[in-house]
């Protein structure tokens, strides 16, 4: 059978989950963790997030990132988690293995250059060029496409924000934690108790009845867009009083829907780029997020149609930070065709 693959993954389509073999390198054993990890000490921790800590270790002659989750496995989650092991994408943190040994450990490459919310809110970090964060985007979305249609089974990624994004060395971009959604998922009952996500990056639709669809990822997504562009958190604290708390959908939503809404968009953008970005080029970026953020997720575009996008505008706006802001105008005119 001939499938066509996205660039970078290795999963093939026509692999059945029963084909997969239950492979032994993938399971770690208890000690072997404790021991790359000087017993879980604090020197080792490099991060907490809501399922627990993450710790940086050597394995097995690999660099590797360590979530001791603060829960166990379900049967069904041990399945889950040996197909997601052969999950493989450029744009996807990929999962090396687990261990079940009294708690739940899953072993993930370790990313070196943080993740895209402390590139964006951190201090000690230089600014992000604009081209950067075009392509982070790019990476972001491909990532996401791959899980949404390339993947048996397809996953939805259900918690899709900037400190999932993790940041290799070259400045390209992995989405992590994808599959974990299903840990929390309580079978039998036909509401979920439980919603994964976080405030900010769910739309109306999960956050008010539960429905969940590919297109709630892509409104997420576009929550991560305005980030890139503005550098301001999901909730941004807004009136006199600073109580008042705004999304950045409806924060950029004001702005957009102006008749000529490009000077009110240029004090959105952050002011850490100075004048090194073509506002044309965040424009687009910020009617892609705008597109992906609607209310009726029918209406928002597929990952993939956000790839094409995202491909067109990133072609367009490659040399932006190279040479003198004349030449490049006249570089970007003509690779756009305008
Ligand atoms: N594979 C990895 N390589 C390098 N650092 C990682 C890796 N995975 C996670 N981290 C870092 O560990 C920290 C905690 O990650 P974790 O996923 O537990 O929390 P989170 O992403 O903030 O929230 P959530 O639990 O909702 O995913 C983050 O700062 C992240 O950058
Ligand atoms: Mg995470």
């Amino acid at each position: 059978m001939l499938v066509f693959l996205a660039p970078g993954s290795t999963l093939e389509k026509s692999d059945s989950i029963g084909a997969i073999r239950v492979d032994k390198s993938v399971e770690f054993s208890y000690e072997e963790l404790a021991k790359a990890t000087n017993d879980f000490s604090i020197g080792h921790k490099i991060g907490q997030g809501g399922f627990g800590a993450v710790y940086y270790a050597e394995l097995r002659g690999e660099k590797a990132a360590i979530k001791k989750m603060d829960m166990m496995a379900t049967r069904e989650f041990l399945a889950e988690l040996k197909v997601l092991t052969h999950v493989h994408h450029l744009n996807l943190v990929r999962l090396i293995g687990y261990c079940v040994e009294g708690s739940l450990f899953l072993v993930y490459e370790y990313i070196e250059n943080g993740n895209l919310s402390q590139h964006l809110h951190g201090t000690g970090w230089d600014p992000l060029p604009w081209s950067t964060r075009v392509q982070i985007a790019l990476d972001s979305a491909r990532g996401l496409e791959y899980i949404h249609e390339h993947t048996v089974p397809v996953y939805i990624h259900r918690d899709i924000k900037t400190a999932n994004i993790l940041i290799d060395k070259n400045f390209r971009a992995k989405v992590a934690d994808f599959g974990l959604a299903k840990l929390t998922e309580v079978g039998g009952s036909s509401l979920p108790t439980r919603l994964v996500g976080t405030f900010g990056y769910m739309p109306p639709e999960y956050a008010q009845y539960g429905d969940v669809s590919p297109k709630i990822d892509v409104y997420a997504f576009g929550v991560v867009l305005y980030e890139l562009i503005s550098a301001k958190e999901a909730i941004v604290k807004a009136g006199s009083s600073m109580l008042e708390s705004k999304g950045l959908v409806a924060l950029f939503e004001d702005v957009l829907n102006q008749p000529d809404p490009r000077e009110e968009l240029c004090k959105l953008v952050d002011p850490r780029l100075g004048d090194g970005y073509p506002i044309d080029s965040v424009r687009k970026l910020a009617q892609l997020a705008k597109a992906c953020t609607q209310e009726n997720p029918l209406l928002r575009p597929s990952m993939r149609s956000a790839v094409v996008a995202l491909m067109t505008l990133s072609s367009s706006t490659e040399d932006w930070d190279v040479g003198s802001f004349y030449e490049n105008q006249a570089l970007v005119s003509l690779m756009s065709g305008r």
